[in-house]
């Protein structure tokens, strides 16, 4: 019997989560897993951020949040863009939810119609096609690949849009490309956007801070500010301050659909937890130092990375710009036979082979829109990335043509 809606069943659970789940048991199992599949950093937030969330619950800081968050992180979050992207947000233009997962609930929820058609270009995060359907809109994707350096340009744009087209999807730095927008970029997708005046936009920016290389980071709404009331920013402290289970997100864009999320929010999960806001608070107000930090340590990782892949012959590989993932081109060793004989058909039997014969654990392109690549997460110590890299190599030595 199924208990499902026909939206429920149309969905299927985070394939990044399932696969970690899979990679837990057999490590329960007794089995020796490397588990690069999940994305989150491998640290511990500041201390001061832990301390803030002690002295909340010590003080009885801890009853029912306002919707839309707590004044004074609204504030802190108000400071941030105007600090770190030159954008002036007033209070009742930023929220806060519960991750960044939740405002695509809340955004969702609150202003698609049954067919409104969102543009998702791919390879993209795993979960936005799923969150789209779920709240009964038609995800559109749009092939960018590696030769458009992953990114999404004006003339594809262009001709992806529709009269049913409600919202473009945007992430920069991108998961899993590592992909990031330049201002010139994002412009001349402005200039499209200019002329289908229904369309809004979500720009995922939640890895601002996870920075490679020497390319800077631009907001959509600072890059493009006539489109700044049809933007909504989502950003959030889980991968710039360790914090992925906080689960503390926050959001700006115009103050009516900032007050339909909060409506959402009021009448689903009421507030964020307030301790989790506390901590929040002390992360986007305190030292900043942690967040260059933690982006040299995947710069250095990323580069462990790419200097062990270049020596394995078949895989492709462009070191990132941005984010913490390793999107390695797999394509030409598929249709190689295993030691077992078995023909490798395509990225998700070689993602099973990997974790099944070789303990690593890597999410297929698949999962992303994007065949022929597997994911692996860099946000692991330098010991499991060489272990990571020694495991893909004996696989890939073990395939004969
Ligand atoms: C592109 C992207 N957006 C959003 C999220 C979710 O972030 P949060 O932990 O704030 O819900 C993730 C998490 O992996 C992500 O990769």
């Amino acid at each position: 019997m199924t208990f499902e809606n026909k939206r429920a069943a149309g969905i299927k659970s985070s394939p990044s989560m399932a696969i970690a789940t899979a990679a837990k048991k057999l490590a329960a199992e007794g089995r020796d897993i490397i588990d690069l599949s999940l994305g989150e950093p491998d640290f511990k937030p500041p201390a001061h951020v832990a301390e803030a969330a002690i002295e909340a619950i010590r003080n009885g800081r801890a009853r029912y949040g306002a919707a839309a968050g707590m004044e004074g992180l609204r504030d802190a979050i108000v400071s941030k863009f105007k600090r770190e992207n030159q954008l002036d947000y007033a209070v009742d233009e930023v929220m806060v939810a519960n991750g960044a997962k939740q405002i695509l609930f809340g955004a969702f929820l609150a202003t698609l119609e049954e067919g409104d058609e969102v543009i998702i270009p791919t390879p993209c995060w795993v979960s936005y096609g799923d969150i789209v359907s779920l709240h009964g809109g038609e995800p559109v994707y749009v092939s960018c690949g590696i030769d458009a350096g992953f990114k999404l340009d004006a003339k594809r744009l262009e001709a992806s849009i529709t009269p049913k087209t409600r919202w473009l999807m945007l992430n920069s730095p991108s998961n899993p490309t590592g992909a990031i927008y330049s201002q010139e970029e994002y412009r001349a997708l402005g200039t499209v956007l200019a002329r289908h005046p229904r369309v809004l936009v979500i720009s995922d920016e939640i890895y601002e801070h996870v920075l490679l290389k020497d390319v800077a980071f631009v907001s959509f709404a600072w890059a493009c500010p006539d489109l700044r009331d049809r933007t909504l920013i989502v950003n959030g402290v889980s991968k710039a301050y360790a914090m992925t289970g906080w689960r503390v997100g926050y959001a700006a864009g115009p103050k009516s659909l900032i007050a339909a999320l909060n409506k959402m929010q009021s009448q689903s999960v009421t507030s964020v937890s307030t301790i989790a806001q506390a901590a929040a608070l002390a992360a986007l107000t305190g030292d900043q130092t942690f967040v260059g930090e933690g982006a040299a340590t995947f710069a250095g990782r990323a580069k462990i990375v790419a200097d062990r892949l270049a020596q394995i012959e078949g895989v492709d590989f462009t070191p990132p710009d941005g984010a913490f993932y390793a999107f390695i081109g797999v394509q030409r060793l598929l249709g190689r036979k295993t030691a077992a004989g078995e023909v490798m058909p395509d990225d998700t039997a070689f993602a099973a082979h990997l974790l099944q014969h070789f303990g690593l654990s890597s999410v297929p392109g698949a999962a992303f829109g994007a065949p022929g690549f597997i994911r692996l997460s860099i946000a692991a110590s330098d010991r499991e990335l060489e272990g990571a890299c020694d495991r893909l190599a004996a696989m890939v030595q073990s395939l004969q043509i």
